[in-house]
């Protein structure tokens, strides 16, 4: 059976209160199922994620990390001080850190090697902008955006070491209520499974965008798709444990 993933992005949403009683709402429902559950808050959430969560079976990541190990980097997270918290993993590189602080492919790959040389696990963003998509550039962006990935991550992967999953996330698609359509992630995941062919373990590939109750189930049965990386959908425990119910219903029907 393939890989499933299911990980939330809260942004920059939640107090600590708010964080608290998500979790205590999600209880212990999910904790033993096979479908790998993740949230990635705030960093000021991060502790507080980390004991709440316990015993429901949901990891936590981190949204971003700073590229150095440590130094002079003001306003930055170390590696180190995530795994501290009992942090799991990263997001790096989603589209908004790419769109408003700066992000570029170099910096991304800069901290998904540090990250992943700390242990600690990567969902990596890629996603075309939608004047790229309208001007065919799909591929073509994808294949520049993946390529220091190719060629810097991938040989240093192995199956004992920490997870690296690619979250493909048309930028278009992202916070719009706009959904690319089940044939464009099918082709778009199709194309990035053909460049990653090559790894030397299997990279489960996320589709993000506008995942909600009333589409994912149509997503995550597709070929290629190991599941979502979910924004406004992952805020409430209602809705996160229906994804969750909607993708554990459909397993064993797909690839
Ligand atoms: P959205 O966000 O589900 O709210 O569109 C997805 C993401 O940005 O990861």
């Amino acid at each position: 059976m393939k890989a499933q993933v299911l990980a939330g992005n809260w942004k920059m949403f939640k107090t600590r209160a708010e964080t608290k009683a998500f979790f205590k709402e999600i209880g212990t429902e999910l904790a033993t199922t096979k479908i790998r559950k993740i949230v990635a808050p705030s960093p000021t959430l991060l502790e507080t994620a980390v004991g709440a969560a316990q015993g429901t079976g949901i990891e936590i990541f981190a949204q971003n990390m700073g590229w150095a190990e440590s130094g002079a980097f003001t306003g930055e997270t170390s590696p180190d001080q995530l795994l501290e918290l009992g942090v799991k993993g990263t997001l790096i590189a989603h589209s908004e850190r790419r769109q408003y602080f700066g992000e570029t492919d170099e910096t991304a790959v800069k901290k998904a090697v540090l990250a992943l040389a700390k242990g600690l696990d990567v969902i990596y963003c890629i996603g075309e902008k939608i004047e790229e998509r309208k001007a065919n550039q799909t591929d073509a962006v994808l294949r520049k955006q993946l390529a220091p990935v190719l060629e810097t991550i991938l040989p240093k992967l192995a199956a004992q070491g920490p997870a690296f999953l690619i979250a493909y996330e048309p930028v278009w698609a992202i916070g719009t209520g706009l959904t690319a359509t089940p044939e464009q992630v099918k082709d778009t995941h199709a194309g990035i499974a053909t460049l990653l062919k090559n790894s030397p373990v299997p990279l489960p590939i996320l589709y993000g965008g506008s995942v909600k109750t009333d589409n994912f189930g149509g997503l995550v049965t597709l070929p290629h798709v190991n599941g979502g990386l979910v924004g406004g959908a992952s805020l409430t425990s209602d809705s996160y444990r229906q994804l969750h119910q909607i993708f554990a219903s459909k397993s064993g029907q797909s690839d």
